[in-house]
Parts: C-alpha cells; structure tokens; sequence
C-alpha cells in the first residue's frame, strides 16, 4: 500500500516508517498535517497514519479536509497516532472520520494488525465503489437498447401501415424527429421529449381502421367519406386509450386530438386553444408541415415558401401562435433533416 505517515516527533516517525518499509509498503512521511495534505492531494494514497498534535495543521483537520472531498476522491483508510488516552477524545475522534486508532508508544504488532485491517477496508470500499458504477452503466446501456428497440418497432409497424395509403415512408420517421427538436426548442425535460418522438408517429395509427375505397380515393371526398376519413382519430384513441404509461398516454392525445385546430373548428371535438394538449398542437404543426412538403398520390409537393405561406395564415386560426413562432425557427433544422429521411 501507499501510506502517507504524518508525525512530528522524529523518532516515532522513524520507527513508524521502519517497520512499514519491512512490511512492504511504500511510505511518504510529513512533518505536519499541512505536508501530509498536499503529499495525499499530490499522489495515490490508500491509508494515512496521523499524530494527533501536530503544528501548522493538526491530525484532527487533516482529517476533515480529506473528508470533506467526499466521493471525489478513491476511499482512503485513516488511523490516528494518539498519546491520548480519554475515551471521549477517541470516540470524537471516530466520529469525525478517523477510521481507527493507535495509542502511542505503539506495539508493532498492533501496528500491523490494524494496517492489516485497514488494507482489507480499503480494498473492499473500491471494489464496492466499481461494482456500483458498474452496474449503473448496464442499466444505463440496457435502458437504451430498450428505447431504441421501441422506436425502431414503432416506426417498422407504423411504415406498413403508411405503405397502404401511399404516404412517403419517411412521413413517420420524420414526425418524431421534427416533433421532438420543436419539445426540445420549447423546453420540455428530456423524459417528455423522449416520450413524444416515439409517440408523434403514431398519429394516424386510426386509419387501419378505414376502408381502401375511401383512404385511396382519388378524386374529391363526398361529405360522408370526409366524415370516415375524420374518424380515423377516434379510432386511434379508442386503440391507444387506458395505457398506464405516459408515452401511450401522450400517443393517445396526439392520436385523438392532431386534427383539432386553435380556433375550435377543428375534429372531433372542436377543442379550442389550450384545451388541445401541447403535445397535439405540436404534432398538429409538423404533421401539416411534412404533408405540404412531400408528395401524395392525390396531390404534388408544394414549394417551401408555398408551404410556409399556406402555414402562416393558419397562425393563431388553426395553429397555436406560440408553437408556430418557434416552429418557424426550427424550419432550417427540418428541412436538413428532411434530406437525410425521404
Ligand atoms: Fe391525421
Ligand atoms: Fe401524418
């Protein structure tokens, strides 16, 4: 082991060295507890003996700088050299970090034994300490195996379904995307960003649920196909509705409430405002946005500036003014990524 021996008198410093250089440990000495601070800041130590008095720094504030450091620094076994012999001394003493003591002039045996147990101390505190971070960097790696497998299953399952209503394949993947940097752009905690990158693709989920006929149709829709087509979001909510976790719970709101618009003209509720969930005012966005912006098989892509003037005048009407200020700020950012996901 390393041992920083901090002791004033020459003599037990000596004789203290002497015997742990014969047992094989490497030993640095101090006059005080100030040299022995900065020889313990300055190299790998694992046991400190320190004599109680001492000029410039005693042992007893040795001590509590070294304490102090808390977990920045690697478990470090003290044992306090005392010629006091006061029980209440002692007990302060351990209860201010001192690990164990000896009663000077000391028996080299004793010495020994409980440089000995200091040594098992030690060894066990730093294997206990690696096995923790360890083990936090499993769960933390497991964790996000986990979060990718469910969005990847996500979008796998979700891009079958687009290939039915001939939406681009990238429609989904680019939902989360876009969805997630607009949460991020208006502060949302982390967990919720997260939440909804995996939850924004599955807005249109309901449309399994309407027939061919209708969901491929070329021309205009009649009044009642609309009207089919608009139940695609109350199909979605009755598939998504009751989870007990908070990113089907948010699927579900985006589900139910993506086609619901700031003025109350909206479906199929006619909410109006903030009524709607932020989370479906946010998709409601996007979801325009990347629709204008690709082709379908009933209409062409739209050029940028048309897409963001057609946008504008639903600002404050049909979309949220706040989240469409900030979504125009993040378009630069939508269109770099609409280039890698068509
Ligand atoms: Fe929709
Ligand atoms: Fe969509």
């Amino acid at each position: 082991m390393n041992i920083i021996v901090a002791e004033d008198e020459a003599i037990t410093l000596k004789r203290t060295q002497y015997f742990l250089e014969k047992w094989g440990h490497r030993v640095i000495t101090a006059q005080n507890g100030l040299e022995a601070l900065e020889e313990f800041l300055s190299s790998e130590v694992d046991l400190i003996i320190t004599d109680w008095m001492m000029p410039e720094m005693d042992g007893m504030e040795l001590v509590r700088h070294i304490r102090g450091k808390g977990s920045e620094i690697s478990f470090v076994y003290i044992i306090l050299l005392t010629s006091r012999e006061e029980k209440k001394d002692i007990v302060n003493a351990l209860g201010s970090g001192v690990d164990d003591y000896i009663v000077k002039p000391f028996d080299p045996a004793e010495l020994q034994a409980r440089v000995n147990v200091g040594e098992r101390m030690v060894r066990l505190e730093r294997s206990l300490k690696e096995y923790g971070s360890g083990l936090e960097k499993i769960v933390r790696r497991q964790t996000s195996v986990i979060r990718q497998t469910q969005e990847e299953t996500i979008i796998r399952l979700l891009s079958a379904l687009e290939m039915r209503d001939k939406e681009t394949g990238g429609h989904v993947r680019r939902m989360a995307l876009f969805s997630a940097l607009l949460a991020e752009a208006a502060g949302w905690p982390a967990q919720r960003v997260s939440d909804l990158r995996l939850a924004a693709p599955m807005h249109d989920i309901g449309k399994i649920g309407i027939p061919d006929i209708i969901l491929r149709k070329k021309g205009q829709l009649t009044e009642e196909e609309f009207e089919v087509i608009k139940s695609h979001t109350t199909i979605g909510g009755e598939i998504l509705k009751d989870s007990k976790f908070s990113m089907l719970q948010m699927a579900y709101e985006i589900t139910l409430f993506h086609h619901e618009r700031w003025d109350g003209k909206g479906y199929p509720h006619n909410l109006a405002g903030e009524e709607i969930p932020e989370v479906a005012r946010i998709v409601a966005l996007v979801d325009v946005f990347d629709a204008l912006s690709n082709d379908r098989f009933y209409r062409k892509a739209a050029p940028e500036e048309e897409v963001l003037k057609t946008m504008n005048e639903g600002r404050g009407t049909q979309f949220d003014p706040c989240f469409f200020d900030l979504f125009i700020d993040m378009v630069p950012k939508f269109k770099e990524i609409a280039k890698e996901i068509v």
